[in-house]
């Protein structure tokens, strides 16, 4: 086999979390007046809660923001965000996706999870994976957020291989960056799939499985 391990991106790949995120920053945003979109939102695909903030702010017309009170924005829209969470269920996580995981524990690999999100375990809890995973790498464990390689090697640990052993699964051209910094292959889906730093192209996510051999 090519890779001993697999690190997949959470939001994007393993389940879509796209609607809810921007449902919470769309509050957000017309409390404080901001112009926001879909567009923008595709821009916050990978990126901190923090950073995520920094570009909605981009049109923000008011009076300047202190560090604190740009906190406190993340946390009103994160609030917002995970009473959005409990709308996802099982039924969140499709039958290609669950089959192709299950057919991948069988040949042998580590599988792990590398998400910028502070939430990812709960999200993994409402689509029924929360003990599925040899690691779970996320938001609450790294100082640096993709294209930072941090998010993926921390992942590659938790399953006690190098990081040159894995495959990381990606939707954001940041994290395809990520992994490229980290010197890992990298397979991008969706928003990523064109992106020319991937290794590989998906354009469907039980097509892992052939990268395997
Ligand atoms: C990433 C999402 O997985 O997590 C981003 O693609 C999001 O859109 C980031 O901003 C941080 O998420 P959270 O849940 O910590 O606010
Ligand atoms: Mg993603």
């Amino acid at each position: 086999m090519k890779y001993r391990g697999i690190i997949f991106d959470l939001d994007g790949v393993i389940c879509h979390t796209d609607k809810y995120h921007y449902k919470a920053w769309k509050q957000l945003a017309d409390r404080l007046d901001i112009y926001f979109d879909e567009q923008i939102n595709n821009r916050l695909r990978g990126v901190s809660r923090m950073d995520s903030l920094e570009i909605i702010l981009e049109r923000y017309a008011g009076a300047p923001l202190s560090q604190e009170e740009k906190v406190q924005l993340a946390n009103e829209k994160n609030e917002i965000y995970k009473k959005l969470l409990m709308e996802m269920s099982s039924e969140d996580l499709s039958d290609e996706v669950k089959t192709t995981l299950e057919n991948l524990r069988k040949l042998g690999l580590k599988l792990a999870i590398g998400s910028s999100s502070r939430n990812a375990r709960l999200i993994l809890s409402r689509i029924g994976l929360e003990d599925f995973f040899d690691g779970i790498s996320d938001g609450t464990n790294i100082e640096k957020s993709k294209p930072d390689p941090e998010v993926f090697i921390k992942a590659a640990a938790m399953v006690n291989l190098e990081p040159k052993e894995c495959l990381v699964i990606e939707d954001a051209k940041a994290g395809i960056d990520a992994a490229h910094n980290g010197g890992m292959d990298s397979a991008g889906i969706g928003d990523a799939a064109d992106y020319s730093l991937a290794s590989y192209s998906l354009t469907r996510f039980s097509q892992i499985t052939d990268l395997i051999f």
